[in-house]
């Protein structure tokens, strides 16, 4: 037999049959616990680790406006992340790089453990698929009836039969309490309706993170006080990682987990909403302030 029959032979282990049976193999040593990832000096948070989005450095220029600059923040797993800041400091850019419709001129951003900002489009669909978007002003296609604004995204992603997709799309509408509302156009129902119909397409494929870009902005308090249930109800549901862009004070204090504030391109807070109605940095005091959140000022004595 030659060397290269040997190679190929099976190993075949005899024994004789009075021979002791051998001793158990010893258990295998625990092991190690894996190795962080690490890209350029940032540990890259996994799949399982309680920080879901990684941004580091992002920086991101129109001509010569800086936008984001060198901004680094994190988005913990199954938390409602509040994502505050005035108008025009990028709030919807961050979240467009999040889903990879735009490009940074530097940074990275990981999306359980893997880096949005060098992927190219067939990966760019993919990890889509584990995003529901809530755009800023709804953003429903006007020529499809409400019902078909749901079933888009499980015709365009899924191959169930048309009847089924119908069946999911009007149960994710009851669930969110639009009852009778199928076949109207988005012109036809009110602004809140809207934000609801928009959040029924954005769950329609079950995602695990779910980006809301001003869900409220110009609804009244009630429409308010109803949307932000919404969100937090699918998050308590779903379990999944809700990143809510907004510069609704009262909103943010109501259901947010953790507040990040936007300020000339960073984050200039970070922290529990308790943490920041005492945080003592003046340029999100005067935000709060402004914002007509009263429950903001920590010195404002308690009513007897
Ligand atoms: N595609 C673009 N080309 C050039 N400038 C842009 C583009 N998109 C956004 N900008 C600029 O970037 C800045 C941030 O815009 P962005 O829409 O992110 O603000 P925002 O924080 O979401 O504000 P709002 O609260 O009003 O929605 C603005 O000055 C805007 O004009
Ligand atoms: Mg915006």
């Amino acid at each position: 037999m030659s060397a290269k029959d040997l190679d190929n032979a099976p190993t075949v282990v005899t024994r004789a049959p009075d021979a002791p049976a051998p001793a158990p193999a010893p258990a295998p040593a625990p092991a190690a616990p894996a190795a962080k990832k690490v890209v350029d000096g940032i540990e890259v948070p996994g799949p399982t680790d309680p920080v879901t989005i990684r941004i580091r450095g992002l920086v991101k220029k129109f001509g010569p406006q800086t936008v984001l600059d060198a901004m680094d923040l994190d988005l913990y797993r199954g938390k409602i992340n509040f994502v505050i800041g005035a108008s025009g400091t990028g709030k919807s850019v961050l979240i467009r790089h999040v889903i990879g419709l735009l490009k940074p001129d530097a940074g990275h951003i990981f999306v359980d453990g893997e880096d949005v900002v060098p992927m190219g489009d067939y990966e760019l669909s993919k990890l889509r698929r584990k995003f529901g978007m809530v755009f800023q002003y709804s953003a429903l296609f006007d020529s499809m009836s409400v019902l078909d604004n749901v079933c888009f995204p499980l015709r365009e992603h899924t191959k169930k039969p048309d009847k089924e997709i119908r069946g999911i799309a009007h149960d994710r509408l009851t669930e969110l309490g639009i009852v009778g509302a199928d076949h109207k156009y988005p012109s036809e129902i009110s602004g809140g309706m809207r934000k609801r119909v928009a959040l029924a397409r954005a769950l329609v494929l079950e995602p695990k993170i779910l980006l809301y870009d001003e869900p409220t902005t110009g609804l009244d308090p009630i429409a308010t006080q109803n949307v932000d249930e919404m969100i937090a109800d699918t998050a308590r549901r779903t379990g999944g990682t809700s990143v809510v862009i907004s510069h609704d004070m009262a909103s943010t204090f109501r259901i947010g987990d953790v507040v990040s504030m936007l300020y000339q391109g960073k984050v200039i807070v970070h922290g529990s909403p308790d943490e920041i109605r005492s945080s003592q940095d003046k340029r999100l005091r005067e935000f709060v302030e402004t914002s007509g959140a009263v429950t903001f000022n920590p010195e404002r004595p308690a009513r007897a």
